[in-house]
């Protein structure tokens, strides 16, 4: 093994969402909007909330990392990082890692947070990726796990963005190849800070005093705003871009790819990405009807479920691609 060249691939994965599943007509009797509305312009039919008070988002990442670590054949102990990405953490600070690696029973090893929302994962996946080939840590538990849904505004004033997430869980092992052709074949990351007030939370923010005010609170301030066409605009052409910069890289055509696991944003979105490289829709992974944006949540859950259909297995070739709030976007081609 050790004169094989150092790559590190994902060897398990897992996910969790919660039981409580809210459809399209359960807003509709919270807000003004329909089924209609919503599907057509997101592919949106369901997604799921915590079931009561005091569930966080590294409650919902614990069933997750189990299963991935399970999957992977290792023990929670055989883990000797953990990176959590997440916008929705338990607290304010501390991260959410460390909140996991309690509830695992990893005293001692290090958690770090990834604040890098839709493309979170791909971001951890960097970090993890480079840990692994530097021989810095052998097994890297990834989590992204959001709770969005004690963070809109289920009412008409947040209508826009609150019919878009849900809760939920996707976890990864992050290992050493231990196959000349596995491994992470390419990744690039992007971010540009032109786009930072299309998608934000704007209080409470340090740069105020106070943070926030009562006043403030009435006006919503402290819920997520989105310039919705933005963002789309920009999704559409960045997705495409990166994910073809990194199948260039890795020398993979369309035809080689077994999977493309999405951010899961907009249907819209996703189709309009596999139509401009040529995707065949089978080879797409959905489950926004399902769940919604589930943000750092959705690609890990979207793989684990794949792997667990049988739609892919070690030795498939899988592109990931995501872009959002930021901006920040990235892609990855990755071989089992
Ligand atoms: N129900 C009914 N009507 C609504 C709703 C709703 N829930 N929300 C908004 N509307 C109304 C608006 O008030 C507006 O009405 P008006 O035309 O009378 O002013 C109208 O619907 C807007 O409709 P469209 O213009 O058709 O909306 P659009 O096609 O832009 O779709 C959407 C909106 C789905 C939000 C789209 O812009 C989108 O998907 N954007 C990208 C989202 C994204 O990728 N986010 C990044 C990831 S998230 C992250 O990083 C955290």
């Amino acid at each position: 093994m050790s004169d094989l060249p150092l790559r590190s691939t994902i060897i398990g994965a897992g996910h969790y969402v919660p039981t409580k599943v809210v459809t399209n007509d359960d807003l509709a009797k919270l807000m003004t909007t329909s089924d209609e509305w919503i599907q057509q312009r997101s592919g949106i039919k369901e997604r799921r909330f915590i079931e009561h008070d005091d569930i966080g988002a590294s409650d919902l990442a614990l069933p997750a990392a189990k299963m991935a670590i399970e999957h992977a054949g290792l023990q929670a102990k055989d883990i000797d990082a953990i990176i959590f990405a997440t916008l929705s953490p338990d607290y304010n600070f501390p991260g959410s890692g460390v909140l996991l690696g309690n509830l695992l029973g990893l005293n001692g090893v290090p958690a770090l947070d990834v604040r890098n929302q839709c493309s979170g994962f791909l971001y951890s996946l960097s970090v993890a990726d480079a840990w692994v080939r530097a021989g810095v840590y052998k097994n890297v538990l990834i989590a992204g796990a959001e709770v969005h849904s004690t963070g809109i505004e289920l009412a008409d004033r947040g209508r826009d963005v609150a019919v878009l997430f849900g809760d939920g869980a996707g976890c990864a092992i992050v290992s050493r190849a231990t196959d000349p052709n596995q491994g992470i074949k390419a990744l690039r990351l992007h971010a540009d800070g032109v786009g930072a007030r299309d998608l934000m939370v704007e209080y409470p923010r340090s740069r105020r005093i106070p943070r926030i005010t009562k006043e403030l609170l009435d006006e919503g301030v402290h819920y997520p705003k989105m310039v919705g066409k933005q963002v789309f605009r920009w999704a559409v052409e960045k997705m495409p871009e990166v994910a073809q910069q990194v199948m260039d890289e890795a020398k993979l055509s369309v035809d080689d790819l077994d999977l493309f696991v999405p951010h899961q944003a907009n249907m819209r979105i996703n189709q309009m990405v596999g139509m401009k490289l040529n995707i065949p829709q089978e080879k797409i992974v959905h489950n926004i009807e399902k769940y919604g944006n589930t943000t750092a949540a959705t690609i890990p859950l979207g793989l684990s479920e794949a792997w667990r259909e049988g739609r892919c297995k070690r030795g498939s070739n899988i592109l990931m691609a995501a872009f959002g709030a930021g901006y920040t976007w990235g892609g990855a081609v990755i071989t089992l």
